[in-house]
């Protein structure tokens, strides 16, 4: 494997070596930034301008690769510890000034809509590549928390025929032509409905109950026609399961979690991180004082970690919410009153306002939660959770799963789940059934949380919206 950048600014001098990468910068016909990915920072090559061919110079643009051979020394400059000596160039891939112009690459500052545009070319951002870098070390993260756990990683279908959260909001999955997709659903592939998968949760909740602790991860589609800068059509879910738990233990793993993975982000991804932070102060400059945020990047993470999350039952926020300024003064768009889902402005008003801090909510009302949940004694609520974050809302949201079968059976029933549907689901209440729980961590709700992004289009390479399969 050939030596890649982020190895060489810690390799001791003098050495000979070759690197490979992308130019970002060429000035005064003698410093080139190159840069590979590997990490933010780019390694200084140095050369003497009378050694190369005019036509080789003419090349050295910005957005061109190349290969470069020579010695790293100590640098002169203070900008970096080591700089390479050029001996030979070798250009792999010409970017011309003039095909450059109409790119993202052109270096100066363009909009995040502009970037998106250029799906193909973000990633050579420092901005995409810190988000996409740290995206990886979040996601080994969550393996490596579970595996360190007991956790088996089970692979659970995308093409299913259930809609765990009963909402409604699938992709169908077809090979019928279009014309006839009304016929007979027997002649079809599967000789019955399928769509892509919202949840692995109930295919999650079989493997539990044989192998105690499990977890998923992999994408979860929603046609959900909601262009929010929060919703993706399709994302990646976590979802752990555990067998003989209970929903208090469910929200304990939910913090543990999600501190882990805040931890190991600040720990694996520093430069990034700081990067990340401090291109946020800049942006928030030029903001009013009252839309910056409080705390910093780092800051906000640092909080998280450093706080035991506030839990309170949906009966109780309801009662700050009622009691709250924004509510008497008739600030809020959406009314509150018990029964009724908690609109954005209502968890940002208890996570941002309130609170300030993460905010856990159990026990809602069961009408509005799906029929998996496990019945409260009340009658009332299921013993439901979401984990809500600054500036993210809804990070989390699981349950303990309704193990009786009598009471699966009656609330299919009134969920209107058709039993033949998940009959296998069913049995498994019958045979051996166990208190378990679990929940899902929307992935790029974690990733707009530790790179600040606004917009959740943001913190995955290519994103399905509305609209917009692009890539
Ligand atoms: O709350 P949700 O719908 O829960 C479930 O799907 C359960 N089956 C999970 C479980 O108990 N195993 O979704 C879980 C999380 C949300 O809290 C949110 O973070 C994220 O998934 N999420 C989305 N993220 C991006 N785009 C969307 N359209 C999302 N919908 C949900
Ligand atoms: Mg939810």
């Amino acid at each position: 494997m050939k030596n890649t950048i982020v190895d060489i600014l810690k390799m001791d001098t003098p050495k000979e070596l070759e690197v490979s990468g992308w130019i970002k910068s060429f000035r005064g016909n003698r410093f080139i930034a190159l840069n590979d990915g590997s990490c933010l920072a780019s390694l200084q090559i140095v050369l003497e301008s009378e050694k190369f061919t005019n036509e080789l110079l003419t090349d050295l643009n910005n957005g061109s690769s190349i290969k470069v051979k020579g010695q790293l020394i100590d640098s002169m400059g203070s900008g970096q510890k080591v700089e390479l000596q050029a001996k030979e160039i070798i250009i792999l891939g010409k970017c011309s000034q003039e095909d450059l112009q109409k790119t993202i690459l052109q270096p100066k500052k363009h909009s995040l809509e502009k970037l998106r545009e250029q799906g193909h070319l973000r990633f050579r951002t420092n901005l995409f590549g810190a988000v996409f870098r740290i995206r990886h070390h979040l996601a080994f993260a969550i393996h490596k928390y579970f595996n360190d756990k007991g956790f088996f990683y089970i692979h659970t279908p995308i093409i299913t025929g259930t809609d765990a959260e009963g909402a409604g909001e699938t992709f169908r999955v077809t090979t019928l032509p279009l014309e006839e997709k009304s016929v007979d659903l027997k002649n079809d592939f599967f000789g019955k409905p399928t769509h892509l998968t919202v949840s692995g949760q109930l295919e999650a909740e079989l493997a539990a109950l044989s192998l105690g602790k499990v977890y998923t991860f992999g994408p979860t589609f929603r046609a959900e026609n909601s262009n929010t800068t929060r919703h993706l059509a399709e994302f990646w879910m976590v979802e752990p399961e555990i067998a003989f738990a209970d929903i208090k233990q469910d929200v304990d793993l939910g913090e543990d979690f999600l501190k882990y993975l805040i931890n190991y982000a600040l720990k694996s991804s520093k430069e990034d991180l700081q990067f990340l932070n401090d291109r946020e102060i800049k942006e928030e400059a030029q903001l009013p004082k009252e839309k910056r945020n409080k705390l910093s990047l780092i800051q906000r993470m640092e909080m998280v970690i450093n706080n035991k999350f506030i839990r309170i039952t949906y009966t109780e926020a309801i009662d700050i919410l009622l009691r709250s300024k924004p509510h008497k003064k008739k600030k809020f768009k959406y009314d509150i009153k018990w029964g009724v889902d908690l609109q954005s402005e209502h968890e940002k008003y208890l996570v941002e306002k309130h609170f300030q801090k993460p905010v856990v909510i159990v026990d809602y009302p069961k009408k509005i939660k799906a029929f998996y949940m496990r019945d409260n004694e009340d009658g009332k609520t299921v013993a439901a959770m979401d984990i809500l974050f600054p500036g993210i809302g809804e990070i989390v949201g699981g349950s303990q799963r309704e193990e009786r079968y009598e009471v699966l059976e009656k609330k299919c029933a009134e969920f209107n789940v058709p039993k033949e549907s998940i009959w296998w689901y069913l049995e498994t209440r019958k045979l051996g059934t166990v208190p378990h729980a679990g929940f899902g961590l929307g992935f790029e709700r974690l990733m707009m949380f530790v790179t600040g992004m606004g917009n959740i289009r943001d913190v995955i390479p290519f994103p399905r919206t509305p609209n917009n399969a692009e890539f």
